[in-house]
């Protein structure tokens, strides 16, 4: 491959973008930005992109916008990473710079072929979605080969301007992609192509079809093999609300079964979402050297007010997470690299919980706290994080609803939402609680919270915008125990 001007040092838009953010980095103020996740250098993120390995390091791209802190036209940011805690920002990969993307580069994957790394993105012109084509020699400057499927390549009844996010990946000797489209007749769904040289592909036939989405598509798909199962990750837009599930206005949910590539088929064996919080999005996997299956997200979510964007900055990814399949059912569980990060660890065991209990030195907002309850005969019982005063987000047991609940709506900020979101402010999961046992592992980073319940059985991923960093446990309505509580600063 010819290298061109692009090749050299970047393409015009990304020279332009990455002179302005060194040029406002200093504009940014650091209330609420978080210490070890990542985030925008400016502007605005969405999902991750093209996560993957690739000469030597791990790289995360991501949908971004440097000029403010709103959607606007995409751009693909870009980091490296040796052990998924410590991030390196790196040029800006892609702009929305040529004729067939001028309206933006949405997200895609990327795949190595011949010592090369491929970025697939979205192109989008006009209200025209096509697939296209980067290749980087160097895994810093990338090069636009153009649009490599266009919608004449989509079933008839599918819409051109819905057809997006490709996810590419490798079986046996030919390349298959996964993008999400929609029907005339608003169904979600997500086409298989196939192609020998990533170039040129053809359609091979529509994996998922169904009227569930009712307003839009099954955005971002990834997929991935887990103890021998395919495993396919997904976005729809307005996924019906099912008791305590999919309550967010775009949900993320994985699908266990068979992805037959001849046929163009899955076999579905289970479904469920993937993170009961209120803030996780579009996540994309990557196996690592040593064999494991590590997940990011978007750590936001759509049709919400952002309380950074006075600030300087929206959206970041959440702590990447580590999978595994049992039973059908999706684990989940923190990178294990974290762990080298964790400083001033101080442990309790066996303490009866009262209405109110704090522990010395159990504090903080840069923390990882780790504990297991026994539930005993308590209506209530868990913790109050990020608490000053009045305000706190609270995560615990509910006996008579028997699920988890996270709670921000006493964070000191409303965060406003669609009107089709029930709420933004308390969230839900039933977890396995027959031993009147609960394990909850918990990372807070200045303004995030990431639950993982019994081991990661569930997820509950939020954001919370308040000053305070008192911790504070609580049994309401009867008697329960702290068996170990642990604590850790996280400094990076
Ligand atoms: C999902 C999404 C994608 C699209 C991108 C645009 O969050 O809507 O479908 O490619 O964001 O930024």
């Amino acid at each position: 491959m010819k290298a061109n001007s692009n090749m050299a040092g970047g393409s015009y838009g990304t020279k332009i973008a990455d002179l302005y953010i060194v040029h406002n980095l200093a504009a940014v103020n650091g209330i609420s930005r978080h210490t070890y996740h990542v985030m925008p250098p400016v502007g605005w993120m969405n999902d991750p992109n093209g996560f993957g390995e690739a000469f030597g390091k791990y790289h995360l791209f991501y949908q971004f916008y440097p000029y403010g802190p709103s959607w606007d036209s995409m751009h693909w940011g870009h980091y490296t990473t040796e052990d998924f805690v410590k991030w390196k920002l790196e040029p800006t990969a892609l702009a929305p710079d040529g004729k067939e993307d001028g309206d933006g580069c949405f997200s895609g994957s990327s795949i190595v072929k011949d010592g090369k790394l491929y970025l697939f993105y979205t192109s989008v012109s006009a209200d025209r979605q096509t697939q296209s084509l980067a290749v980087s020699e160097d895994g810093v400057h990338f090069e636009k080969l153009g649009v490599v499927i266009t919608g004449d390549k989509l079933p008839k009844d599918c819409l051109k301007t819905d057809f997006r996010d490709p996810k590419v990946f490798r079986r046996g000797e030919s390349y298959y992609l996964l993008a999400g489209a929609r029907s005339e007749r608003n169904e979600g769904m997500l086409l298989l192509y196939r192609s020998n040289d990533l170039m040129n592909w053809g359609f091979v036939g529509a994996v998922r079809r169904d009227d569930r989405t009712t307003r839009g598509i099954y955005e971002c798909p990834d997929l991935v093999e887990l103890g021998g199962e395919d495993v396919l990750f997904m976005s729809p837009q307005g996924y019906k609300t099912e008791d305590w599930r999919y309550e967010n206005v775009q949900s993320s949910i994985y699908t266990v079964g068979k992805l037959d590539v001849g046929k163009g088929t899955f076999e579905m064996l289970s479904e469920d979402e993937i993170d009961g919080g209120f803030d996780f999005y579009a996540p994309q996997t990557l196996k690592t050297r040593d064999g494991r299956t590590v997940m990011i997200a978007w750590m936001q979510m759509w049709e919400r007010s952002f309380p950074t964007a006075k600030h300087g900055w929206v959206g970041a990814m959440i702590l990447p997470r580590e999978l595994s399949l049992k039973g059908g059912k999706l684990f989940q569980r923190p990178i294990r690299e974290i762990e080298r990060y964790r400083w001033n660890h101080v442990c309790f065991r066996d303490v009866t919980l009262g209405t109110q209990n704090e522990f010395a030195k159990v504090n903080g907002n840069k923390i990882e706290l780790c504990f297991t309850l026994d539930l005993g005969t308590a209506e209530r019982v868990g913790v109050k994080l990020y608490r000053k005063d009045e305000h706190d987000a609270r995560i615990y047991y509910d006996r008579k609803k028997d699920r988890v609940v996270f709670d921000r709506s006493r964070m000191g900020i409303e965060i406003t939402h669609d009107a089709e979101e029930k709420d933004a402010s308390v969230r839900s999961v039933k977890v396995d609680t027959s031993e009147n046992l609960l394990k909850m592992h918990i990372f807070l980073d200045v303004s995030s919270c990431e639950v993982f319940l019994n081991d990661g059985e569930r997820t509950m991923t939020g954001n919370v915008y308040s000053e305070g960093d008192g911790i504070t446990f609580f049994a309401e309505g009867g008697s329960a125990k702290i068996v170990s509580l642990d604590k850790y600063d996280i400094v990076v």
